[in-house]
């Protein structure tokens, strides 16, 4: 029998979690979260917790798959809401890293992709799937998991982390959990509380667009219509993805087709 939810227990030193991991028994989830937490990562929590025995969620905003500054600036930082949240799920563990733990290596090591990464967000913004897999196999490396979930909202970093544990053996099980969606329709991301009333507004046209016009350019044309920067709308893997500005906020999105 699980016990009533209590905190979670906040690991900042990873030298203390290891020991812990090492004395701990069980099956055990791991969501890797940039914290801000809404209920798209909450769902992935959900599943970690109903499939194990126990969940570790992280909270790292990773400064090297930010490719612009200012981005990793305005990122938002609610560590004391997002330990809330994360109690009234019965998480077990969480892992706040420091950066310079992290990255005690200065970054010499790092993790390329060749294919993949080279497309669509890849294609716009440099070096973010470096920065994504390299700090994805170091969170998996300590968190020792026996599975982790990402969110289909991020198809292409989920695709590259489930190939990468493939191409490198890695013993954590990658599972993938479908996107959480607003009532609009818009999928929920930490970046949407960054939009105006206005953009917000707006932003519902986005997956609607994505998902009812008949190709890839009528998409274009139709998103441009309606006001947003158009990074990119292409299709792969059967799947239609977009992604846009409204202002200085990029919005991700992809739906199957
Ligand atoms: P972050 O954007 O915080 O997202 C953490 C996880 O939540 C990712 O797997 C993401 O796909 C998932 N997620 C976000 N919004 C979702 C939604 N609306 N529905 C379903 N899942 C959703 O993605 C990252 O952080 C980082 O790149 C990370 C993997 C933590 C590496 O730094």
């Amino acid at each position: 029998m699980r016990q009533v939810p209590g905190t979670p227990r906040v690991f900042e030193n990873l030298k203390d979690w290891f020991q812990h991991r090492h004395e701990r028994r069980g099956s055990l989830g791991f969501v890797p979260t940039m914290g801000a937490l809404h209920e798209g990562h909450l769902e992935l929590v959900r599943r970690a917790r109903a499939e194990n025995a126990e969940t570790i969620v992280s909270i790292f905003v990773n400064p090297t798959q930010f490719d612009d500054p200012n981005d990793l600036n305005k990122y938002p930082r609610t560590f004391e809401r997002d330990l809330e949240l994360l109690r009234g799920e019965g998480v077990d563990y969480v892992l706040y890293p420091k950066a310079s733990e992290m990255y005690a290596d200065q970054y010499r090591f790092k993790i390329t992709e060749n294919q993949l990464s080279r497309e669509l967000c890849g294609a716009h913004r440099p070096g973010h799937f470096d920065g994504v897999l390299t700090v994805v196999m170091k969170l998996l490396q300590i968190a020792g998991a026996d599975r982790a979930y990402f969110g289909e909202k991020d198809f292409q970093q989920y695709t590259l982390v489930k190939d990468m544990a493939a191409a490198f053996f890695l013993r954590t099980q990658i599972v993938g959990c479908p996107t959480v969606r607003e009532e609009d329709g818009l999928a929920m991301s930490s970046r949407n509380t960054r939009l105006s009333e206005g953009q917000r507004q707006k932003a519902a046209a986005f997956p609607r667009i994505l998902s009812e016009a008949r190709g890839v350019d009528e998409a274009r044309a139709q998103l441009r219509a309606e006001g947003f920067e158009v990074d990119y709308v292409e299709q792969m893997m059967g799947r239609r993805f977009g992604a846009v500005r409204l202002g200085e906020v990029r919005l991700i999105d992809n739906i199957e087709i």
